[in-house]
């Protein structure tokens, strides 16, 4: 089968990764670097400034406490030009590797027909198509707008913004502001209503005031008019470097007329991520929903094995998040976990006996020198002592991350409270979650 995928971010290379293991015909077409907004400009970019911002906050903890006497220098223009040089170097190891799997891997931009791709002038013909061509930067309708940087602009910067102003209060706020705080910039977040709505508010606001405790969130602000000085709010002018973070928009012009959209250009697909056009797919942040790399692979998978007439279905519950600050803030996303008890509950009808337990981060590796300073984190967790189901879990601590998407794949498997009875951990580590998990498995 002739099989044409567009896009080579996750869901695109997941997808053709998929489809060479069954020995297809894949062709694979890329309008500009391979790995997509992932690794190009998104999670591998915030990856190697989140690792400079917290060396930076080590070194001033451990200057203040007089332990090491450290006072690092740096050009902003180094660290970016550092963080290009691996980002090219991944590159070249995403590329090798789908060339390796025997994929035609083309460059150029993909001009859509039913039934065939037009791609550097030339016609290619499929059996189907897989649509996973991302998003990018939302502007709102705000005078100025297009003035402003967004997340594909950060690497460029010359030199580190004096002041920075960023309209927004998602995770891309929220990591750019711990990013450029750490490094020097004096940063105001500019949140139209709450700051990371994501979040519960409790949790948001224990972020705030000790992850990002040198940045100023302003809630309920109403953005008027950029200019080339800063914006122009309801709270009086910010002067400095404007970086819109208002979210993004999905690239999906090409499809227009030949599949159906959603209100906010999204493609519509299935839960076998086929589109209202029998062979074509869609996969990844093009089709909405959760936008993070492991949903766009496992979404590259399901529209592969499908198209290919190999029952696949995507599974949504317990989705892992993690945004990288000074800590990683990890949780299983609102909603999901809701959405498996009800299904595995459907026709019960007892009470719930939901509980909240929360503990503070353990000393550990990353975290032993935050002790005095009372800045471990936490872990939180609700659950239904009834069933023994988890029904929402924050983790704030070094190993969160990690952690969390280990426990989502428990909970996929349906596993309980009263499973972590026998628990060994490896030690000294700073997962919290476990210690809830065996109290609560008591219960
Ligand atoms: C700043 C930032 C940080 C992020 N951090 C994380 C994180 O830590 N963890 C996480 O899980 N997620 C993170 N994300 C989200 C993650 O990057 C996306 O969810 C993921 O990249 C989506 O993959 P995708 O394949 O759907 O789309 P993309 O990665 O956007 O790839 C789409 C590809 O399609 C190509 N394309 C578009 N149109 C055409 C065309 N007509 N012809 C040919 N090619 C085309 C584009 O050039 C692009 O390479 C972050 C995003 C941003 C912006
Ligand atoms: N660690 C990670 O996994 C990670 C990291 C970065 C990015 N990402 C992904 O990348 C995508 C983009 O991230 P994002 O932070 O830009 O998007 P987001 O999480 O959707 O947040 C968008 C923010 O913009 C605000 N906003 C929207 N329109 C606005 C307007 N007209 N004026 C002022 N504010 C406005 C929203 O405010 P309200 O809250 O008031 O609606 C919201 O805070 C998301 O899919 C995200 O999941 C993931």
């Amino acid at each position: 089968m002739k099989v044409v995928i567009i896009g080579g971010g996750p869901a695109g290379r997941a997808a053709a990764l998929e489809l060479s293991k069954l020995d297809q015909d894949i062709t694979l077409i890329e309008k500009k670097h391979m790995g997509g907004t992932c690794l190009n400009e998104g999670c591998m970019m915030v990856c190697g400034l989140v690792d400079v911002a917290r060396f930076l906050n080590d070194a001033e903890n451990f200057q203040k406490r007089e332990i090491v006497n450290i006072n690092p220098e740096f050009e902003y223009k180094n660290v970016a030009n550092g963080v290009k040089e691996t980002l090219s170097k991944l590159r070249h190891v995403s590329e090798k590797e789908i060339l390796e799997a025997e994929v035609n891997l083309i460059y150029g931009e993909a001009i859509l027909n039913d039934g065939f791709v037009k791609v550097n002038a030339h016609e290619i013909h499929y059996d189907k198509l897989i649509i996973s061509t991302g998003t990018r930067p939302f502007y709102p309708p705000i005078t100025g707008a297009e003035m402003s940087l967004t997340y594909s602009d950060i690497l460029d910067l010359e030199e580190l913004p004096e002041k920075l102003i960023i309209v927004g209060s998602g995770v891309i706020a929220a990591e750019f502001a711990g990013i450029f705080s750490s490094l020097g910039s004096k940063v105001h977040v500019l949140c139209r209503t709450g700051f990371l709505n994501v979040l519960d508010s409790e949790v948001s606001d224990f972020v705030a005031k000790n992850l990002l405790e040198k940045v100023n969130i302003h809630k309920n602000v109403d953005v008027v008019e950029i200019t080339e000085k800063g914006a122009i709010t309801s709270e009086g002018t910010f002067e400095g470097t404007v970086l819109m973070a208002t979210g993004t928009i999905p690239n999906s012009e090409l499809v227009e007329g030949l599949v159906k959209k959603g209100r906010h250009g999204e493609i519509l697909v299935n839960k076998k991520m086929q589109t209202s056009h029998e062979n074509i797919y869609a996969a990844g942040d093009v089709v909405g929903g959760i936008g993070s790399t492991p949903i766009a692979r496992m979404e590259g998978i399901v529209a592969a094995r499908n198209a290919l007439g190999i029952s696949a279905q995507a599974n949504y519950e317990y989705v892992p998040h993690s945004i990288s600050l000074d800590y990683d803030v990890a949780f299983l996303g609102p909603g999901n976990s809701k959405n498996t008890h009800e299904n595995k509950n459907s026709n019960d009808q007892q009470v719930e006996n939901k509980v909240t337990g929360k503990i503070p981060g353990t000393a550990g590796p990353g975290s032993f020198w935050k002790v005095l300073s009372r800045k471990t984190g936490f872990t939180q967790m609700e659950v239904d002592l009834d069933s023994g189901s988890l029904e929402k879990l924050y983790s704030i601590t070094p190993s969160a991350r990690h952690n969390m998407a280990y426990i989502s794949m428990l909970m996929r498997l349906g596993h309980k409270t009263y499973d972590f009875e026998n628990f060994i951990e490896a030690h000294p580590s700073t997962d919290s979650i476990y210690k809830l998990m065996r109290f609560f498995g008591k219960y």
